[in-house]
């Protein structure tokens, strides 16, 4: 299968991982192998919730998460069910699906707050100095969340980009908030959060922040769904919420007959030159390559998301830190060809590397295995179909949904607030204390310039 493991100064530590998540892979292929829609019970309970190995491994592999129990951070209670629900079975639109529903819905999709929270449960929980220690910079917020109210203290935007992604958080939280069946079952609590690409660039490895990404070892942050769920439009680009997008994608998708037999690429090599210009030289060589540098200046080479939907294979390459264009990429109904990752997002606990559940092809970092892998799919246009179909069944219509969505921000909550007690029964009222924050629906009022350095 060719896993690389990295070895530290801990080798016994590492290799028992390994041995962990080998028995983990070798159990799971038996039971997808002799039975591909029943897994065994015993075979889940054999995983413990939370230990896919990808919280140690240098480079991200995760790919037994789809299958792992599902476990919400809410209780200590198994979903009685791990086989995923039929498509019928619940409406992709939906933002109101309580604890329960969304366990049974959505197995796996809570890896990364369970983590966290199990992370600050073995360091005694968060504490309000915890928050109070994090230097506040551009692209960061501080908010409270009191009698399921919605609070901004502080926000810090260095320009329009870092507002429009604060407000897309705002936004996705507080929708989570107002379509929550049971608004009163959510804790007060205090947040800050970054959405800047990268932990080194904002904080220190230590603080409970909330970020869109994070390295294997950032292990103190909590996952937050990007906001480009909510909507995402640049100066000149509006590309809107997702599931407009995807929506827009199904209405207009060409039959997978019909697809160009091909890998695209279009992007910005100075983003990530090593990694972009690695697949660009590989794929140079081949047919099968359609990758190319868009130059802004002119759009030379520009190809709309909606076109990229046209191939039947897409590359996927991090940019700086993680790119939030992976989510467009999957919402084609073709194979996702992405490099081992070394930032890991909300849903790439769900990404399934091989076997029948496989829903993308990973490759090496350095694009070197790139032409065999894409022979393959070529050679068996079947297996690149199936891959194509799943990544479709798991992202489009199912983990990248609103409803996925808003369960994520409602579990994300409720983990952080399990890991916080102390910070709820120190909070005070937001409307009480003068000069301490405002009502999220009154922050939106704002204008755009005295929301970017926004203090009360
Ligand atoms: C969630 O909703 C379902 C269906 O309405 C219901 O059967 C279940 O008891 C609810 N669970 C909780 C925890 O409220
Ligand atoms: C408001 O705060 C003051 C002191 O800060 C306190 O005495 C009072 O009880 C608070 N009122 C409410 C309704 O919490």
């Amino acid at each position: 299968m060719g896993r690389r493991m990295r070895f530290s100064a801990f080798h016994i530590v590492t290799l028992a991982l390994a041995a962990v998540l080998g028995i983990c892979i070798w159990s799971l292929w038996l039971a997808v192998n002799s039975d591909r829609d029943n897994i065994h019970p015993l075979l889940n309970q054999l995983i413990p919730a939370g230990h896919c190995a990808c919280h140690t491994a240098a480079i991200f592999e995760c790919d037994s998460c789809l299958r792992c129990p599902a476990q919400l951070p809410f209780h200590d209670t198994v979903s009685s069910s791990s086989a995923p629900p039929t498509k019928n079975f619940f409406d992709p639109l939906e933002y109101s699906y309580n604890e329960t529903q969304c366990t049974t819905l959505f197995p796996g999709l809570f890896e990364d707050p369970i983590r966290a929270q199990s992370f600050w449960t073995a360091r005694h929980g968060i504490k309000r100095t915890d928050i109070d220690n994090i230097k506040m910079v551009d692209g960061m917020a501080r908010v409270a969340i009191y009698q399921g109210r919605l609070y901004v203290l502080r926000a810090l935007a260095k320009g329009e980009d870092h507002r429009r992604k604060i407000l897309g958080i705002l936004a996705s939280i507080h929708r989570a908030l107002v379509s929550a069946p049971q608004l009163a079952a959510i804790l007060n609590t205090e947040i800050i959060f970054s959405v800047e690409d990268k932990l080194e660039d904002v904080a220190g490895l230590d603080h409970p922040l909330w970020v869109l990404a994070r390295k294997a070892t950032e292990e103190s942050v909590w996952l937050m769904p990007d906001f480009g769920f909510w909507s995402w439009g640049h100066i000149d680009t509006q590309i809107g919420p997702y599931d407009e997008v995807v929506k827009h994608v199904e209405e207009h998708e060409l039959p997978w007959e019909e697809k160009e037999n091909k890998l695209v690429w279009r992007g910005k090599l100075s983003f990530a030159p090593k990694l972009r210009r690695a697949l660009l030289e590989i794929a140079r060589n081949y047919a099968w390559g359609d990758v190319k540098e868009v130059e802004w200046k002119n759009k030379a080479n520009y190809l709309s998301m909606d076109n990229h939907c046209d191939y039947r294979f897409i590359a996927h390459v991090e940019g700086r830190s993680y790119s939030a264009s992976l989510k467009y990429r999957q919402a084609c109904r073709s194979v996702v060809v992405i490099h081992k990752l070394q930032y890991i997002q909300h849903h790439h606990y769900l990404l399934v590397s091989s076997g029948p559940q496989q829903n993308f092809v990973q490759v090496e970092r350095d694009w070197t295995d790139l032409p065999h892998k894409i022979q393959e799919l070529l050679d068996n246009p079947i297996k690149a179909r199936t891959i194509a179909d799943n990544n479709v069944d798991v992202f489009r219509e199912r983990y990248l949904t609103p409803a996925a969505d808003v369960c994520y921000w409602r579990a994300l909550l409720q983990g952080w607030t399990t890991a916080s007690p102390q910070i709820t029964e120190t909070m005070s009222d937001p409307t009480n204390v003068s000069n301490k924050g405002i009502r999220y629906e009154s922050f939106l009022l704002l204008d755009p310039s005295n929301m970017m350095r926004f203090r009360p």
